[in-house]
């Protein structure tokens, strides 16, 4: 048996990265696997965030998913909080993970940074609620991008942890899923920052919304050095702004990067650059119209919310009575 899962917070606008290091492999992977994708609200909130902005964020998450080609026939499309399973999975699974553990997250110590003391509980808590999250559907597979690689291991961890615990063998270990070209798309300002959702500076990231001229600017903007692009790999060594745009490319064009050093090897940046807007432009645009047609219809986001929260919870709510019984809360 293997199951998928994973999830994406509904906080602004799905970017480039997520959708090349994630939701692309999800969309892929509905053909061969029983999948369940989950728009993370209750992780969103272990940052401030404004509740008009949070309820808009559900639905517009939702809908970018679907344009993006998740079919909610063929997968399971829910937001988190409609299925209380993963708050109380998550209470037990607390009581399973360890402080240390937690302690040596390094998405922790990157959003809490000078002000620890001053950060939510559940910030700090957050990747256990990710573990009841894989865990509550005793999923195997988690497509992802390269930064939650460590969130992972503490999922596996916790699984252990419990199974052994409680002399059971409950849980899957779950395997992270990083594939493609583009696990990891840097920022357009800065190679050595993730592309990310809440860089202040809208010209680091795509947006999956960004017109046509909004993604050729940013592209013509975006940072480079003076070199001409190399004609292999070792040639993109310590040129991460380079390597970046070069692995952009190969995930948009279907191609490896060596096929597209071989191609433009020698060539400037000022050659390489519109071409690489119009990949883009070619792969987001069928997106960004699927996404208009349907960010508004709340009716029809919401039926799909709904339907899916109905499946997630037939699947979760007899992980959670195992998981109730084999700590001895039932018989
Ligand atoms: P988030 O936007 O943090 O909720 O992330 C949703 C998914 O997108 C996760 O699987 C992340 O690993 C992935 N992701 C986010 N940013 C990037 C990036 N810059 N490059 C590749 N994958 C990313
Ligand atoms: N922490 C993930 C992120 O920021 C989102 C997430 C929540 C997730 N629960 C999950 C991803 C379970 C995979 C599986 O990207």
């Amino acid at each position: 048996m293997s199951r998928v899962f994973s999830g994406i917070q509904p906080t602004g606008n799905l970017h480039l990265g997520n959708y090349l290091g994630a939701i692309r492999n999800w969309v892929r992977m509905q053909d061969s696997h029983d999948c369940v994708f989950c728009v993370v609200d209750l992780h969103a909130i272990t940052v401030a965030q404004d509740p008009k902005a949070l309820r808009a964020g559900i639905r517009e998450m939702t809908a970018a998913l679907i344009a993006s080609g998740l079919d909610p026939d063929r997968c399971v499309l829910f937001n988190q909080s409609a299925v209380r399973v993963h708050a109380e999975l998550a209470w037990i699974l607390m009581c399973t993970a360890r402080m240390g553990w937690l302690g040596r997250m390094t998405q922790f110590k990157e959003k809490s940074g000078k002000d620890r003391e001053g950060a939510s509980v559940g910030l700090f808590t957050y990747p256990v609620l990710q573990a009841a999250d894989i865990l509550a559907y005793k999923a195997t597979h988690v497509p992802v991008g390269e930064d939650q690689k460590q969130h992972l291991e503490l999922a596996r961890d916790i699984a252990l942890k419990f199974n052994t615990d409680t002399g059971t063998e409950l849980f899957p270990l779950p395997e992270p899923v990083i594939e493609g070209p583009a696990t990891r798309v840097m920022s357009l300002r800065d190679g050595s920052a993730k592309m990310s959702k809440s860089d202040p500076s809208d010209a680091a990231r795509i947006n999956l919304t960004d017109s046509a001229d909004a993604i050729a600017q940013k592209i013509k903007r975006a940072k480079t050095d003076p070199e001409p692009l190399p004609s292999d790999r070792a040639g993109l060594a310590g040129r991460p702004e380079a390597a970046n745009l070069v692995g952009l490319m190969a995930a948009l064009s279907g191609q490896s990067v060596e096929a597209v050093l071989a191609e433009w090897g020698g060539q400037g940046f000022g050659a390489f650059k519109p071409a690489l807007a119009d990949a883009m432009v070619a792969a987001l645009a069928p997106i960004t119209a699927r996404f208009n047609a349907l960010k508004d219809d709340h009716a029809t986001l919401d039926a799909i919310l709904a339907r899916g929260a109905e499946k997630a919870r037939a699947i979760a709510e007899p992980v959670l009575i195992e998981a109730q019984r084999a700590v001895g809360f039932r018989d």
